[in-house]
């Protein structure tokens, strides 16, 4: 398909930029395919325009598991997974993935996101963007931007400074945008007192100019105020339909606020879109059966294990009671996808892989967030004398979900009593957290054994937790989020901004970079995961590319007779700056697969980015010269290496990209 603008009337152009119901684009007359919009993150979530029902595909883990599993190569996995079955279901353009920053635990939709850590998020989203566009399915990365919580979303104003928007909010887009998302999707809140929607710095200045975005800019769903002004800051097309949008822009252009050149500027980019979904080819190559393997696969990767005392898991025999039905497949809101799978539960799994070895027996309990059939007292009767006891925890879809935000990091307390009692009578405890986000943990951690978080994992979330804990699989998954003390503890605490305006007062000390600013002791750090295998880092080099190109090689060897996975990570640390700059950044990471006793060489490249912060009254990157360390880790807090380099640059080169 080729469409020639010139065919169209002014009337077509202008009803272009605007949906034609709730998940389609216009067709100008039936001149033109429609465009068919439909959610994501974690699974194709298509609604039935007639029907509104929602279309059975695969429930991937959410973007907090595969967040959790550090793997590019998952994550284009993921994202081509999910296309599969966009190419079934006719679905043109997925609206995912979300790469909205970790501010604060308690935000509701942090399932949905990646990570507290930009670099992290970014790099993970292009791949999926990679993953999803290889097959001839577009997407939409969201919310852009600073949309960092669900209270008041539409109206709120994030209020912060340039520097805190150029090094937090804005490079996870930076970098995802690289992989050129067929579109962008503007958050709802204003961002310094404009709206995402009519913010012409943000949106073409920024995401179009400097960025290189080449594709649609979409509104979120109802984030247009005024069509005509958000039209002139460059939004293409206004999501879902609304009957005062052609009016509003009709109007616009009469009065001359708008011109038909700016509204062909538009319809240029809409065509352009409509052309891309005609045109571009599109092949299933996985059947039902491969897609879910392959959200097994992620699932798998992206659990965390993150207590083994006595090395009490994997299970070895003996008798095992599992408590708890409890398992949310993922969050709410549009992202709650529906599967045509039916899950086992974690007793039948495991029980399969234990077969021979071990008892697994089902409690009476069930321990969810509401205080009915908690059976507290026969789930105690039941755990004494066992060998081991498995409890389910965590949040589902009623907790976490879009519109509105946790109102606290602590399981229910029916849960935490559930632990609690039940560590009373049997001291071999091990607990399985579903969450989307960070749990505190203070009440009962330290009377268990063992704490697995397995995110929100999916269709295949009871399979994959399942043989981690029968030792099938080698646990490899790390934190993408730092998991505080508390609450009280984190950048934000209770604040969730007065409804009027949320300031961003913390600035670029987000996640681990305000735990380390503040030395706050955390509960598990960001980057923090452990194995069944053990291993060792060594032989620290940095081989020098160019002024500011470094390649930081190291070895990383598995120490144990497990095979297993590592992921290692970089960060960069300025020795003495100028202005205020974080301990450390993160500035790479690699996952490696290492038998027992293998070693092998990782090799990691820093450009000048890696060092520099941005310069608010040069309005530009800026390398200060002086020394930096490169910091190797197993996470944030457990650096192995380190290596200190010294960067002399002339005047002229210290400004950057
Ligand atoms: C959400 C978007 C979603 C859209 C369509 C909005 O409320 O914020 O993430 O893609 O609805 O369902």
């Amino acid at each position: 398909m080729k469409c020639d603008i010139k065919t169209l009337t002014l009337e077509e152009k202008i009803k272009l930029l605007t949906g034609k119901n709730c998940w389609q684009s216009e067709t100008a007359s039936g001149k033109l395919p429609d465009v068919f919009f439909s959610d994501g993150p974690h699974g194709l979530r298509k609604i039935d325009i007639e029907t509104e029902a929602t279309e059975k595909a695969t429930v991937m883990p959410s973007l907090v598991v595969l967040a959790n599993t550090w793997d590019v190569e998952l994550a284009r996995l993921d994202g081509a997974t999910i296309a599969d079955d966009c190419i079934e279901k006719g679905a043109d353009v997925l609206l995912a993935p979300g790469i909205n920053i970790k501010r604060t635990p308690l935000c509701g939709r942090n399932f949905e996101y990646f990570s507290e850590d930009p670099f992290l998020a970014g790099t993970l989203a292009k791949a999926y963007i990679e993953g999803v566009q290889s097959k001839g399915i577009g997407t939409s990365l969201k919310h852009y931007c600073v949309n960092n919580r669900e209270y008041d979303r539409f109206y709120q104003s994030s209020e912060l400074d340039e520097r805190t928007l150029r090094e937090i909010y804005l490079p996870a887009f930076e970098i995802a945008v690289q992989a050129q998302p067929w579109t962008v999707m503007c958050s709802y809140n204003p961002i310094n007192g404009v709206w995402a929607s009519e913010n012409k710095w943000l949106l073409n200045d920024v995401l179009r100019e400097e960025f290189g975005f080449e594709g649609v800019i979409i509104s979120d769903w109802g984030a247009v105020h005024n069509s005509w002004r958000a039209m002139k800051a460059t939004l293409d097309l206004e999501m879902p339909y609304r009957p005062q949008a052609y009016q509003e822009l009709k109007v616009g252009f009469e009065k001359g606020y708008i011109t038909e050149a700016e509204i062909d500027a538009r319809v240029e980019k809409i065509l352009q879109l409509m052309e891309k979904t005609q045109n571009d080819k599109k092949v299933v190559t996985t059947t039902k059966e491969q897609r879910h393997q392959n959200a097994l696969k992620i699932a798998r990767s992206g659990i965390v294990l993150l207590k083994n005392e006595e090395n009490i898991l994997p299970l070895k025999q003996g008798s095992i009671l599992v408590l708890g039905s409890f398992y949310g497949m993922g969050g709410g809101g549009s992202a709650l996808g529906q599967t045509e799978y039916c899950p086992r539960s974690l007793r039948e799994e495991l029980a399969e892989r234990l077969a021979g070895k071990c008892e697994v027996v089902n409690g009476f309990a069930k321990v969810d967030n509401k205080n009915w059939a908690t059976g507290m007292r026969f789930a105690a009767q039941e755990a004494y004398g066992k060998d081991v006891v498995v409890i389910c925890v965590g949040n589902n879809e009623q907790i976490e979900s879009e519109a509105f935000d946790r109102t606290t990091l602590r399981l229910s307390a029916t849960q935490e009593d559930m632990i609690i009692n039940t560590a009373k009578v049997n001291k071999n405890v091990i607990v399985v957290v579903t969450a989307g986000s960070a749990v505190d943990m203070s009440a009962w951690i330290d009377k268990v054994k063992a704490v697995v978080f397995a995110g929100f994992g999916g269709e295949a979330a009871s399979e994959a937790v399942a043989d981690v804990l029968a030792g099938n699989v080698c646990p490899s998954g790390k934190l993408s989020e730092t998991f505080p003390l508390n609450l009280a503890d984190t950048p934000t605490g209770e604040n969730r901004g007065d409804g009027f305006v949320d300031e961003y007062r913390e600035g670029i000390f987000v996640g681990y970079r305000w735990y380390d600013k503040k030395e706050k002791e955390v509960l598990f750090p960001f980057g923090y995961g452990l194995s069944y295998a053990k291993f060792e880092y060594f032989d620290l080099k940095l081989e020098k590319k160019g002024a500011t190109e470094y390649d930081v090689v190291y070895m990383v060897k598995n120490v144990s007779d497990t095979d297993g996975q590592e992921t290692s990570q970089v960060y960069v640390r300025d020795v003495f700056a100028m202005v205020s700059r974080p301990e450390k950044e993160l500035k790479g990471f690699t996952k490696t697969a290492l038998k027992a006793g293998e070693s092998k060489q990782v090799r990691v490249s820093l450009d000048a980015r890696a060092f520099a912060y941005y310069s608010m009254p040069l309005k530009k990157w800026y390398v200060e010269n002086g020394e930096f360390e490169i910091l190797v880790g197993a996470s944030s807090r457990d650096i192995r290496l380190t290596e200190t380099i010294s960067i002399e640059l002339p005047d002229d080169e210290q400004v950057t990209h």
